[in-house]
């Protein structure tokens, strides 16, 4: 599916439609340039599983783990230049029994677990972006 957003809360309001097809061992990849709304779209996801406090990206650490009801990962790859067997040592444990989020999957390379949902954003203006997500989750 594919529609245009026109406000952060209507991204974060599509992010928590996934969420709510989504359990742990799911993992959704994000992709779009700086400023599209992938961070945006994973706190509407976020805030959908039960996550309650802030989501924000992982600038200083690679991810976040937050322990809600249904655990959630949020992972940012942009310093990543490209994930070697060490660093996919460290990232390995975010995967486990949660639903997990990745921005920049491209950086990841072939490491990453296959994504149950890949999404897309792209800038339409100020405050419009489109939304594209491939999945088999019937959205
Ligand atoms: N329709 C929209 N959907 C998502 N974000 C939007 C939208 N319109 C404006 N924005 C703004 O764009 C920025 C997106 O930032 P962020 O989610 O951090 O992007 P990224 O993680 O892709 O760098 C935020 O400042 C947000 O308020
Ligand atoms: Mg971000």
């Amino acid at each position: 599916m594919e529609i245009v957003t026109a406000s952060p809360d209507e991204t974060e309001a599509l992010a928590a439609r996934l969420a709510e097809r989504l359990s742990p061992g799911d993992v959704v990849t994000i992709s779009g340039e700086l400023g599209a709304g992938k961070t945006t779209f994973v706190r509407g996801a976020a805030r959908a599983l039960g996550v309650t406090g802030p989501v924000s990206s992982p600038t200083f650490t690679i991810g976040h783990r937050y322990e809600a009801p249904t655990p959630v990962a949020h992972l940012d790859l942009y310093r990543i230049v490209e994930l070697d067997p060490e660093e996919w040592g460290d990232l390995e444990p975010y995967f486990d029994g949660t639903v997990a989020f990745v921005e920049w999957p491209e950086h990841g390379g072939d490491w990453l677990p296959e994504a149950r949902a890949v999404v897309t954003l792209e800038h339409v203006d100020e405050s419009h972006r489109s939304v594209r997500i491939d999945s088999d989750l019937g959205l």
